[in-house]
């Protein structure tokens, strides 16, 4: 595991720097050289899927930001502990998990209960939606129903492939899945398939920031259930729960996770 290793690595150093010190005043007793505080702040690995605008995604110079990373890291500040993002594929993200390649995901992840099964869940941080993006020549989709007859992308393993999984049968040739969300929209643009479902604020986002390939939204309130994004944890790892748990609620009391959301999506 990285980070114990890291965390190994600075605790040796503090301790030769406090050995070379000691040897010359002998009088420093041992707590007051203890490591300070930043070398004691556990750092934990956070695997993100960060192609997936406005949540995770890289700016120009490759750094992983977005919603998530913005709100993990106030969580972080407030819970006592340090992040560091890597970028991880969205197939076989949770196995990291239990392999302890990383501590937390970070990924829009809706809460289901079906992944409670294998990994822990913080408390919720942000609700999301279902949405369906048509392409420029598709007529007559109103509703989730009016793409029974339709070629549908997604990204693989997503609760969008569920849904649409639902409505068109696990093993439907018309269900198109891709790695990543931008590949399913992609696919879109160039008429591969006539529609994508996927969570609201990526395809809204997506939409608007391509208007030149002519797709349209289409909400459908009473075919796609609220969604909760939740941070995930290694099932029992109730200790760094905690500390993410009390770090949300610190981020929501003092107006910070406002703040946030607000930068990403204007007032609620
Ligand atoms: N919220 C959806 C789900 O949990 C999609 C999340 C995909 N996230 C990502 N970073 N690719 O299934």
């Amino acid at each position: 595991m990285r980070r114990t290793l890291l965390a190994g690595m600075l605790l040796s150093a503090f301790a030769v720097v406090g050995c070379g010190k000691k040897a010359e005043e002998p009088a420093a007793s041992a707590a007051s050289e203890a490591a300070p505080a930043v070398a004691q702040a556990a750092e934990y690995v956070v695997g993100t899927d960060a192609s997936y605008a406005p949540f995770e995604f890289q700016n120009d110079q490759s750094q992983i930001v977005g919603f998530d990373v913005e709100v993990l890291s106030a969580v972080a500040d407030k819970g006592g502990f340090k992040v560091k993002f890597v970028n991880t594929p969205w197939e076989g993200m949770f196995a990291t998990l239990t392999q302890g390649d990383r501590d937390i995901l970070s990924s829009a992840i809706t809460i289901t209960d079906e992944r409670k099964q294998s990994m822990d869940f913080s408390e919720p941080y942000f609700e999301a939606r279902q949405l369906i993006a048509v392409g420029k020549a598709v007529t007559g989709v109103k509703t989730f129903q009016d793409l029974k007859s339709k070629k549908v992308a997604v990204q693989t393993g997503t609760t969008g492939d569920e849904v649409v999984q639902k409505l068109l049968g696990k093993t439907s040739s018309s269900i198109k899945r891709f790695e990543s969300m931008p590949l399913a929209l992609k696919e879109l643009e160039t008429g591969g398939v006539d529609a994508a479902v996927g969570d609201n604020g990526v395809v809204i986002n997506y939409v608007k920031n391509n208007p030149q390939h002519g797709m349209a939204t289409v909400e459908d309130l009473q075919s796609f259930a609220p969604e909760y994004y939740g941070f995930a944890v290694k099932k029992g790892n109730q200790e760094l729960l905690d500390k993410i748990n009390t770090g949300i609620k610190a981020i929501k009391a003092d107006g910070t996770y406002d703040q946030i959301f607000n930068k990403y999506f204007g007032t609620k």
